[in-house]
């Protein structure tokens, strides 16, 4: 099926909200015959979407595959520019790679990178990220501000603050944040945020947030298995992805407008609510060495304030931290 005919079609689906639609309203949103609906909607079947078809009343759709695809994203998305733009792939060597690739070729802001597995998912500092086939979301989001380089490490703070709201609506959990980029629940990791830049001196071409967020896996390899969680695992039960990122990309949408109106204080004040470090002993481990101290805070830049021993004040912009 021609994407834009799909397109159509879910939209429609999404708007009636459960409702039939008959054949000849079908035929008129995407300008064909009752029978080429017919054979769309054969598609959409196979794809894995459950559908009822009842004389006189048209077809509704009563459930959609717990698989992530663009469509299943799309549907019901309400974002103007967050994620209309999906490319997915089944199988990718990073979704990072692809995002900025795609950048350099001009796609539009808010444009989604997502696959099912990752053959050489990358973290923070080089490190691997581990990337199972269909059971977490591995996904890479481009957006193109107009700000100097120095101000992209407050979009791993954003992206945090809407990851966790959003995860907090969708299953109720009340995940929390470990500066910079980590997602915890009951004090294991369950989503990394690695943040990447293609800019000048002085200004942002792009900035591509990689998420990583372990879902569905019940099962972690032996070195992960102490410090890694799921939702699945924390919450008991397998939990639908699609929603969840559409969920991910509305919040982002949301903070992203703020954080362009209002500047960075309100995502700070939202931050330091989710926020486990501050005000914690901690070590952070810096390319430069190991500092240890009390979290004060982070500043208006998004930079963590470490105080040590002798009272000395350290601006930490990037570290592994222990509490
Ligand atoms: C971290 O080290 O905590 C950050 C992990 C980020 C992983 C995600 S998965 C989607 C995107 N593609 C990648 O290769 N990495 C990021």
């Amino acid at each position: 099926m021609q994407s834009v005919v799909r397109t159509k079609l879910l939209e429609a689906f999404s708007k009636a909200e459960g409702e039939f639609l008959s054949g000849q309203e079908l035929a008129d949103i995407i300008g064909c015959s009752r029978t080429a609906v017919w054979k769309h909607m054969e598609e959409l079947r196979k794809e894995g979407f459950e559908l009822e078809a009842v004389r006189k009343k048209g077809y509704r759709i009563i459930s959609m595959p717990d698989k992530v695809t663009a469509n299943e994203i799309l549907l019901g998305l309400k974002t103007r520019f967050m994620g209309r733009k999906i490319v997915h792939k089944e199988t990718v060597d990073s979704t990072q790679i692809e995002a900025h690739r795609l950048s350099q070729e001009g796609c539009p802001e808010g444009t989604v990178v997502i696959a099912e597995e990752q053959t050489a998912g990358r973290g923070r500092m080089t490190r691997e990220w581990y990337s199972p086939e269909s059971s977490g979301i591995w996904m890479s989001i481009i957006l193109k501000p107009t700000l100097p380089p120095q101000q992209a490490p407050q979009f791993t703070l954003l992206t945090a603050v809407a990851i966790v709201e959003a995860i907090e609506e969708i299953t109720g959990l009340q995940p929390k944040i470990k500066w910079p980029n980590d997602i915890l629940i009951n004090g294991k990791k369950m989503t990394g945020i690695l943040t990447e830049l293609q800019a000048n001196a002085d200004q942002i071409y792009a900035i591509i947030i990689g998420i990583g967020m372990n879902v569905n896996q019940l099962q972690f390899p032996d070195e992960l298995k102490n410090i890694a969680t799921s939702l699945a695992i924390e919450k008991g039960e397998k939990v639908f992805r699609p929603k969840l990122i559409q969920r991910i990309l509305e919040k982002l949408e949301q903070y992203y407008d703020l954080y362009l109106n209002e500047g960075f204080a309100p995502i700070k004040a939202l931050w330091e609510q989710y926020a486990i470090s501050i005000g914690k002993h901690i070590k952070a481990r810096t390319i430069t060495g190991v500092i240890t101290g009390k979290a004060l805070g982070i500043t208006d830049e998004g930079v963590l304030q470490l105080q040590d021993a002798n009272g000395t004040i350290h601006n930490i912009y990037s570290a592994d931290i222990e509490i």
